[in-house]
């Protein structure tokens, strides 16, 4: 039997929930504790796991019993929570992105490295095994390089319930960190190589909840490959349909019309998505038997010889006309491979993939993109690792 990693939840919302079927089920995890400042959230956890509860994530990493902190407040607060839990000598687990500006990334890195212990960034969907599979075969050398990326996601993210400051870009809200902090970190895992370029125009299309809802971007790789990213989160067409509608977080979707929310304000929807949230009256629990992996919009890797599609039961690859599909193995476990990878670097020492450094690359570039469409030209990146 394995030794368990012993981790404390910090911030108990909609990515904990997301992540709880992991933690869950990996028998290599024990949740020890939590922190949030919600009550109830604290009261679920307490009786869930017969763990220990806090109001504050300081109060969280002064716990001997935690080894781990996973970092799932909103994304303004990671570099503060992070920080403490470096300082307090625990690995960390931050949920995407890694912080809102790369001086934080900075900061995060530097506490990590003085106090020596680990990090890993993610969830992120760069992790979905389908993706990695798709790299492995083209590492194969088979297909030839990679010559050009093309990424759409079509979601009803912009109607979702939000905190306000998750419609505010200059707060770490909209599409381009929630959303592109994956498409980027995808197209980066599949192209392997640093991004030299970005040119990109957000869209922001509805008066009623402004916020960077859409985007599409050019991305130039050093060895001379591009991507398209393209996104919209206005809740019309659904790219679920060209996955064989299986969601992203490999549900069976069943198509249907949905009723936009409508709020009286902007506290009135911050409630209403605090109720949907872990220990609120409208909570329910992640569906844990998921019928694919877990992706991220259609993804189409152009290399020299073949197009390369991963899927969520696996990678189809068309050549000439023709296609071969190679399968996956059912997932056992969602997101196995974040706590592959977080298990990896705390217990055995091997340098996490999505470290630090990675993390704050893929930042580089979704605010090269906002910069991009602010001042309407191409940005060159010249600090990518
Ligand atoms: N990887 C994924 O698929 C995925 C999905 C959703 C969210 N996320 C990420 O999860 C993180 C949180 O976003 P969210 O959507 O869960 O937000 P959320 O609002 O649903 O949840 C945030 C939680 O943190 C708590 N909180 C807020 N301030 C706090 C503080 N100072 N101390 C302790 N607790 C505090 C809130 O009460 C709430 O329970 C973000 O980084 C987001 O990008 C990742």
């Amino acid at each position: 039997m394995k030794r368990k990693l012993r981790i404390g939840v910090a911030g108990l919302g909609r990515g904990f929930t997301f992540m709880l079927p992991t933690f869950a089920r990996d028998a290599r995890v024990a949740l020890v504790g939590a922190a949030d400042t919600r009550a109830t959230a604290r009261q679920l956890f307490a009786r869930e796991f017969q763990a220990k509860t806090f109001d504050t994530v300081e109060a969280l990493c002064a716990d001997p019993e935690v080894e781990v902190v996973y970092v799932a407040t909103p994304h303004q607060f990671h570099a503060q929570h992070a920080s403490a839990a470096a300082r307090a000598g625990k690995h960390l687990l931050i949920e995407k992105p890694m912080a809102i500006a790369l001086s934080e990334c900075d900061t995060i890195m530097e506490a990590v490295r003085k106090a020596n212990i680990q990090l890993v960034v993610g969830h992120s969907h760069s992790f979905d095994a389908p993706y990695a599979r798709a790299r492995a075969m083209i590492d194969s050398g088979e297909f030839g390089s990679v010559r050009m990326i093309t990424a759409l996601n079509f979601t009803d993210f912009v109607y979702r319930p939000r905190r306000p400051e998750e419609m505010d870009t200059a707060k770490g809200g909209g599409a381009i960190f929630s959303q592109a902090a994956h498409q980027v970190d995808i197209v980066r895992l599949l192209a392997a190589a640093r991004v030299t370029s970005v040119r990109a125009v957000a869209g922001d299309w509805d008066r009623a909840r402004s916020m960077d809802g859409a985007y599409a971007a050019f991305l130039t790789f050093e060895h001379g490959a591009t991507a398209t990213l393209t996104y919209s989160g206005y809740g019309n067409f659904a790219s679920d349909e060209w996955q064989g509608w299986i969601g992203e977080m490999g549900q069976k979707i069943i198509p249907r019309s949905k009723e936009r929310l409508k709020f009286s304000d902007a506290a009135d929807e911050a409630t209403f998505k605090q109720s949907l949230n872990y220990g609120g009256e409208n909570y329910r629990p992640a569906k844990t038997d998921p019928a694919g992996h877990h992706t991220f919009g259609t993804v189409i890797v152009s290399c020299e010889r073949a197009d390369v599609r991963p899927l969520p039961s696996g990678v189809m690859v068309y050549r000439q006309g023709a296609s071969a599909f190679t399968p996956l193995p059912a997932p056992t476990i969602p997101r196995i491979e974040v706590i592959d990878e977080l298990y990896d670097a705390v217990v055995n020492g091997v340098t996490p993939k999505h470290d630090g450094q990675w993390a704050k690359d893929t930042l580089d570039v979704c605010l090269a993109m906002s910069r991009s469409s602010q001042e309407g030209r191409e940005i060159n990146l010249k600090d990518q690792n």
